[in-house]
Parts: C-alpha cells; sequence; structure tokens
C-alpha cells in the first residue's frame, strides 16, 4: 500500500511535468496514460495484490488519480487548441497592404441617363420602356409616317425581317405610341433606351445610340409649355447661366415641330471648334404632338393636345464632360470608362 502511493506520487509528478505541444505529443499523452494498456489501467490492475484490508482506501486513491490523469488530460488539450489559434494570429499580417477591391465605376451614358431621368422625374414624368425589336407601325406608320413616306429616309433603318416588317426601333417615339394605345390620360412620361440606325460609324454618328424621348398629354397643353419644361431641364442639367433657342424644323409626328440648341458649354456662345463657331449646340428636337398621331392611337385630338422631345445621350454627355468621339462609349476600354465620376 505504502509503496503504491509513492509510486502514485511519482507518475504526478511526471504527469504535472508534462507540456504536449503538438497532436501528436498530445495523443503520445493519452496512449501511455489513458490508453487501453496505460499507465491507469495497468495501475488499476494492481488492485488484485493489494491487501483485502487496505483495498477500500486503494480503491479511492486509484479513482481520484485516474480523475487527475483525465484532468491533466484536458487541461493539455484546451492549451493545445488554443496555441494552435495564436500561432494563426502570429501568421496573419496586420501590416500587410490589403487586396483592393475593384469596384467598377458607372458607364458615362448611364451617369448621364440617369441625371436626365431624375431631372424629369421631379416634373412628374414617369420611365417608359418597350420593345427595341419593334414593328413598323410603333416605328413609323402610327407616326405619321405612312409607307414609301420620304421621312422614313431620315432614318436608315435595319430591317430584321420583311413583311410583316420587322426592325430595330430608329428612336424612342415607339414606346410613346405604346403608352398612347393604352388609352389612360393624361400622360407624362419619358422613355430612355438604345435605338439603331444603319448609320456609317465616325467620331460623330454610330449605328447604335442611347436616347431618351419625352411626352405631355392633357387638356390644354401648349407650346409655351414645352418651352418651359425645356427650359427647365437644360438649367438643371447645365447650370442656370446656359441659355437655349429654339429653331423651327419638321418632324411628321409633330406640328410645329423644333429643334433647341443651347449656348456653347465650352465657349459660352463666343464661337469654339465643338459649336463650329456658332456659339450654339444643337441638342434635341421637340414639337406639339401631331393630331394623326394622337387619333392613330385612338385619342380625342379636339379635346386632348401634348408635346414631345427626344435627345441622344450621347449628344449630351460628350457635351458634359468633353468626350470628342462617340465611339469611346462603345468600345469598352477600362482606360476610358474609369475616368467618370458623376457630374453633380
Ligand atoms: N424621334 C425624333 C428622333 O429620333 C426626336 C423627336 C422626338 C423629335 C419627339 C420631335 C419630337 O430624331
Amino acid at each position: 500500500m505504502e509503496q503504491l502511493l509513492q509510486q502514485i506520487d511519482i507518475y504526478k509528478t511526471e504527469i504535472n511535468g508534462t507540456i504536449a505541444n503538438t497532436k501528436d505529443e498530445l495523443e503520445a499523452f493519452r496512449i501511455k496514460y489513458l490508453g487501453t494498456k496505460g499507465l491507469v489501467k495497468t495501475i488499476m490492475g494492481e488492485m488484485k495484490n493489494v491487501a483485502a484490508e487496505n483495498k477500500k482506501q486503494a480503491g479511492q486513491l486509484l479513482n481520484e488519480f485516474k480523475i487527475f490523469v483525465e484532468d491533466k488530460f484536458d487541461e493539455l488539450k484546451n492549451a493545445s487548441e488554443n496555441g494552435a489559434a495564436s500561432i494563426k494570429a502570429q501568421e496573419l499580417d496586420l501590416s500587410l497592404p490589403g487586396t483592393a477591391d475593384n469596384m467598377g465605376t458607372r458607364h458615362p451614358i448611364s451617369i448621364i441617363q440617369n441625371k436626365i431621368v431624375s431631372i424629369f422625374n421631379r416634373l412628374g414624368f414617369s420611365v417608359a420602356e418597350g420593345p427595341e425589336i419593334e414593328d413598323d407601325w410603333h416605328n413609323f406608320t402610327a407616326l405619321n409616317m405612312p409607307e414609301n413616306h420620304t421621312a422614313r429616309d431620315m432614318q436608315d433603318t435595319f430591317y430584321i425581317l420583311k413583311n410583316p416588317d420587322w426592325i430595330l426601333r430608329t428612336h424612342t417615339s415607339s414606346v410613346q405610341i405604346r403608352e398612347m394605345e393604352k388609352g389612360k390620360l393624361p400622360l407624362r412620361i419619358i422613355c430612355p433606351g438604345r435605338v439603331f440606325r444603319n448609320e456609317t460609324i465616325s467620331a460623330r454618328a454610330h449605328c447604335f445610340f442611347n436616347q431618351v424621348e419625352g411626352l405631355y398629354i392633357a387638356e390644354n397643353v401648349s407650346f409655351a409649355d414645352l418651352k418651359q419644361t425645356l427650359y427647365f431641364f437644360v438649367q438643371e442639367m447645365f447650370g442656370a447661366d446656359v441659355k437655349v433657342r429654339f429653331r423651327p424644323s419638321y418632324f411628321p409626328f409633330t406640328e410645329p415641330s423644333a429643334e433647341m440648341d443651347i449656348s456653347c458649354l465650352i465657349c459660352g456662345g463666343k464661337g469654339c471648334n465643338v459649336c463650329k463657331k456658332t456659339g450654339w449646340v444643337e441638342i434635341l428636337g421637340c414639337g406639339m404632338v401631331h393630331p394623326k398621331v394622337l387619333e392613330n392611337c385612338g385619342i380625342d385630338s379636339n379635346k386632348y393636345t401634348g408635346f414631345a422631345f427626344g435627345m441622344g445621350i450621347e449628344r449630351i454627355t460628350m457635351l458634359s464632360y468633353q468626350v470628342k468621339d462617340l465611339r469611346l462609349f462603345s468600345e469598352n476600354d477600362i482606360r476610358f470608362l474609369n475616368q467618370f465620376i458623376a457630374v453633380t
């Protein structure tokens, strides 16, 4: 009995001094002391040699020893897990520069389109969209351009199908027809979207570009309303100092029709290369909706009048950012695209 006690004390000292830095060392500890052939089992086997009167006391001692070893094992296990975590933390060098996230930027055309849309939103216009592949009726005929009408030549058209005619829309006026046909009046919409024309690609023209067209139909809408609306737009878009002028023009779907110029943003009207020395740049076409167009959409032209306007977003973007070649907008050159931040 005395011997057993001494033996246990020796083991306890040994065990207390054990450290386990790695998983392998921890496992070695488990096998040596707690395994099926481990020390704890072996000393338990000594019980049979203990005299009968000491058995109870010896049993208690051995049990305590077993618990002692198990506690030590848990302690080593916890320590090694925390150790692993702290080694990981040391490997993480917080002083290293981070990996930069490439956030991207908005396309300049989107920036300007959003700005145009938000200005008209404030005037009560809501966005309407329609298909890029159109039928002849919505793109031409309903807009007072029947077959063989010479005005169709104003916009060289891409045909997808002939008879029935399916085309790529040449303007978003087609969306306005679709909205008018729904018959809900008054109507106050803007139609942003991509349009297509079979034009030779150059610095000033492309076979696809983006437009925002607007339409307001109600009772007693006048040309003065049109002018005031567009004047507000120009001031919000380009600033309070910019002047506007209207020139008579022709569109089959409006009567009277006009084109609107703004004083050149670059030279302030003195004359430069951008305005071709005139001091003015054209930015949009507009007019009072032709009664025939209203009737084509089932609207009573004696009761209702309206105005419409349409502008190319590329043109406005080129003026806003002084971009000289509109091909840049569709080439997706990152060096060009990441220069743009929203203009306010
Ligand atoms: N649809 C015309 C174009 O694309 C623009 C326009 C719209 C003109 C509305 C007058 C009225 O050129």
